[in-house]
């Protein structure tokens, strides 16, 4: 598909990812429209109705979610589940009844079974359980996948779903409450080095593993999806680098120029204990490789958050 003068409809356009999405499909000379949640509620099945049926764009990108990290899944999960559904069930359904050409549904790693075997294939998707703290978010994002092909099947609805896998860079969200762990760390190390603190607490054991992905990457790997991925079958995007929490908090810590000692809290859950993606399927069927080392991403990103942190 040329996105050339392509209506594009980004649900979540004015978020950290969608910010990064919007740039890559403007560059591209589509025409992006990014409804706000304070005009169109896309929990409301009639919103979403109007919303499609008047604007008819060709391209739907989903990415409205309420979205954060460990203690914000565990305080609200009720929320995480209902709001996710909700918005997918109607984005989704409606953009089929409005003709939409391509509908890019965006879901999450989240998704995966607690033990998926390392890296996590989109053949295991389906084999267990989620990790507990942040299973009602993954499952309700994992019922995109089915409704998707769901309507490829009985409609031929040309609609894909892609699985990011944690993603960071200049534009998230830090603050502590809510904020996934890079930002959240990036914070509590910046702020300790200014108050010269004897010691920082990082939640968890320090055991567990992640990989991280710049959002440059991430909105990269939307974009060439968008134009060339057609198939059913959820697509992983992440970028192959595996690093622990605890590897990751001494390299932050570092790069924050914080010098005093980590504390690991084990009263803090973990989370998952592992995560990593298999990105063979993008590399084979859209060509996408990460470019962002993940050193280089997180010099960017604190030094975003130190320049521009007083506006948040
Ligand atoms: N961040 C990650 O690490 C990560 C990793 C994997 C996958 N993802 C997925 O990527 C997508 C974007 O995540 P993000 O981190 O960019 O999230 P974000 O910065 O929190 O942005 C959320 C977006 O959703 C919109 N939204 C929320 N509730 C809405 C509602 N009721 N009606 C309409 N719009 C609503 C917000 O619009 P307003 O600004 O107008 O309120 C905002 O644009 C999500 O689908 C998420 O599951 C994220």
């Amino acid at each position: 598909m040329d996105l050339e003068s392509t209506t594009c409809l980004v649900t979540g356009g004015s978020g950290f990812l969608g910010r990064a999405v919007c740039r890559l499909l403007e560059s591209r000379g589509a025409t992006v429209i990014v409804p706000r949640s304070r005009d169109h509620d896309l929990r409301r099945r009639e919103v979403v109705e109007r919303l499609l049926s008047e604007l008819r764009p060709r391209v739907v990108i989903h990415l409205a979610a309420v979205v954060g990290g460990i203690g914000a899944n565990r305080r609200n999960p009720a929320t995480y589940f209902y709001d996710n559904a909700a918005m997918a069930l109607h984005v989704l359904d409606e953009s089929y009844r409005a003709g939409v050409a391509k509908f890019v549904g965006v879901g999450t790693i989240c998704s995966y079974p607690k033990f998926t075997p390392v890296p996590f294939r989109e053949s295991d998707l389906w084999n267990g359980y989620p990790e507990e703290t942040n299973a009602p978010y993954g499952l309700a994002k994992k019922m995109m996948l089915v409704q998707a092909q769901a309507y490829r099947a009985q409609h031929q609805f040309p609609a894909i779903m892609l699985l990011p896998t944690n993603l960071y860079g200049p534009g998230d969200h830090f603050d502590l409450e809510s904020g996934h762990v890079i930002p959240s760390l990036i914070r509590k190390f910046v702020e300790a080095r200014r108050r010269g603190d004897p010691t920082v607490t990082v939640w968890g054991t320090g055991t567990p593993t992640r990989e991280f992905l710049h959002v440059s990457d991430a909105a990269e790997a939307i974009v060439a999806a968008t134009e060339s991925y057609d198939d059913g079958e959820p697509m992983n995007v992440g970028s192959g680098d595996e690093i622990s929490i605890r590897a990751l908090a001494e390299l932050l810590s570092d790069l924050c120029g914080y010098r005093g000692a980590l504390v690991f809290d084990a009263s803090r859950p973990d989370g998952q204990p592992r995560r990593c993606v298999d990105a063979t399927r993008a590399r084979e069927r859209i060509g996408f490789r990460a470019r962002i080392p993940l050193r280089d991403g997180l010099i960017e990103t604190i030094r975003w958050f130190e320049e521009n942190e007083g506006r948040r």
